[in-house]
């Protein structure tokens, strides 16, 4: 099984990889935490990133595309994976295909999860993150049971420094400029699928599994 997660930010990508990720038990490939690890550990990777995340704008393709071309090879990636956040460009795209290529890979579902812009900025803004485990949650839609602790590790939560009004503006335009249009490359080759972002987080994950299960 070797996925693909799409849908713009806050679509609930990160949220709904949590569970398929536990449910089928393959590595979650996301270049954001990817990103967001390098900064914490100031390689120079992070310090480059840094500058553009913070902004919201993409990062350059040759350093994403580094990074992921060494995660994909991995071991634990061999039963498959789920990537989250990659591919974002045409570029990336072309770069995946020709990556999955020398590992005699092939993506089998690209997953698109569909919300509506308007609805994009609240998920974002109220978005809490533990500092310990990762998990997501949200001060209205998925509050954790105390405020600012998370519920699976008793770790801190706190607010990503690109979920901020103007962060996020740019992050929409990114998407919208340079990463919509993949849905039309992956529909061409036949591999994509929409869900409806907008129900509970329980009946997404529901709909995907079965998709999954096909
Ligand atoms: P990244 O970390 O990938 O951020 P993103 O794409 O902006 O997506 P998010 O993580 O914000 O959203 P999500 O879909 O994961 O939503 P989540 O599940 O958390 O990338 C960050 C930055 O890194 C980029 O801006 C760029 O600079 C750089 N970058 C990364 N990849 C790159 C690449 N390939 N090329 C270049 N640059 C790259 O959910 C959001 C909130 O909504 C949460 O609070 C959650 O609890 C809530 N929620 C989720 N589902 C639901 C639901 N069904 N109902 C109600 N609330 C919900
Ligand atoms: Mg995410
Ligand atoms: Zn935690």
């Amino acid at each position: 099984m070797n996925i693909l997660f799409m849908g713009p930010p806050g679509a609930g990508k990160g949220t709904q990889a949590e569970a398929i990720v536990n449910e089928f038990g393959i590595p979650h490939v996301s270049t954001g935490d990817a990103f967001r690890l390098a900064i914490k550990q100031g390689t120079p990777v992070g310090l480059k990133a840094k500058e553009y995340i913070d902004q919201g704008l993409l990062v350059p393709d040759d350093v994403t595309v580094g990074i992921v071309r060494e995660r994909l090879q991995q071991s634990d990636c061999e039963k498959g994976f789920l990537l989250d956040g990659f591919p974002r460009t045409l570029s990336q795209a072309e770069a995946l295909e020709q990556l999955l290529g020398e590992l005699n890979r092939k993506l089998t579902n690209v997953i698109n999860l569909k919300v509506d812009r308007n609805k994009l900025l609240a998920r974002l803004t109220g978005r809490r993150i533990c500092k310990s485990c990762g998990s997501t949650y949200h001060v209205i839609f998925n509050p954790p049971k105390q405020e600012g602790v998370c519920d699976k590790c008793g770790g801190e939560l706190y607010q990503r420094s690109d979920d901020n009004e103007e962060s996020v503006g740019t992050r929409l335009d990114e998407y919208i400029n340079k990463t919509a249009p993949l849905l039309q490359f992956y529909n061409e080759k036949g591999l994509l699928r929409e869900i409806d972002g907008e129900q509970e987080i329980d009946t997404v994950t529901k709909e995907i599994v079965s998709l999954l299960r096909g």
